[in-house]
């Protein structure tokens, strides 16, 4: 499968038309963004790593149930994808208290839930990505409620897989956020998994081992990614 042409760049990855309209390549690159793009930087090794994860965590989806985008890894950084209509939503789960929900709820981090949140944002740069909820959804038209309910369940089907997963990693899923597209009418997981949309602390020492190392300048970023793709154990 090749590239033909370049359909879309974004701040993480750039994505190509091929000679199949049903098809898209992803190609992960190593820039990083933090705040809305104000903050830029390169994170070296992070393509490479972001889609291998991606593709692994997506195939342990795919056995749980959970459809995604996958169709095969071409390359380190390239992947080739269904191509679908993502839903402009980004769909955010919860287990521990961080980034903006402890500035929001005046909270410190890493307090456990006594159950996951969610919480969908506006898929809008120009705004800022801005928390909405179900209502404004359906208002706007981003998606129907049968869509909402589905990405619903699969989120938090996604997030008790990963749980799990990461668990036996040593490693506590604190948040993330996915996405969704529609393909042929049915929902489906897209973009990607990986610590530039998950933290991950160590479980025992609280380490943070994901972008936030990037966008809080805490040092160590290229080695923090390095250690959460050791630890997935496939080489
Ligand atoms: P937040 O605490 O800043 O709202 O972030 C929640 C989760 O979403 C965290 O795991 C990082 C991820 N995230 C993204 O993947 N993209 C984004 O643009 C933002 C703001 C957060």
């Amino acid at each position: 499968m090749e590239k033909l042409n370049l359909l879309y760049e974004g701040k993480a990855k750039k994505v190509f038309t091929t000679e199949d309209a049903d098809v898209l390549i992803v190609d992960y690159k190593d820039d990083a963004t933090a705040f809305n793009g104000l903050k830029k930087g390169t994170i070296v090794g992070k393509g490479a790593i972001n889609n291998r994860m991606t593709n692994h965590v997506f195939k342990l989806l795919e056995a749980e149930g959970v459809p995604t985008h996958l169709i095969e890894e071409l390359s380190d950084r390239e992947t080739a994808v269904k191509k679908v209509e993502i839903v402009p939503l980004e769909v955010i789960i919860r287990n521990f208290s961080a980034g903006s929900f402890a500035k929001k709820m005046g909270m410190e981090e890493g307090i456990k839930f006594l159950c996951p949140t969610l919480e969908f944002s506006y898929k809008n740069d120009d705004l800022g990505d801005p928390f909405i909820n179900k209502y404004y959804a359906l208002a706007l038209g981003l998606a129907t409620e049968e869509e909402i309910e589905t990405i619903t369940k699969y989120a938090f089907k996604v997030n008790e897989v990963l749980q799990k997963y990461f668990d036996s990693l040593n490693l506590d899923l604190i948040d993330f956020k996915i996405e969704f597209g529609r393909y042929k009418g049915q929902i489906i997981l897209a973009d990607e998994i990986s610590p530039d949309t998950c933290r991950l602390w160590d479980k025992d020492t609280h380490e943070k081992l994901d972008k936030d190392r990037f966008r809080r300048d805490l040092g160590n970023v290229e080695d923090a990614y390095k250690e959460v793709f050791k630890r997935l154990g496939i080489h």
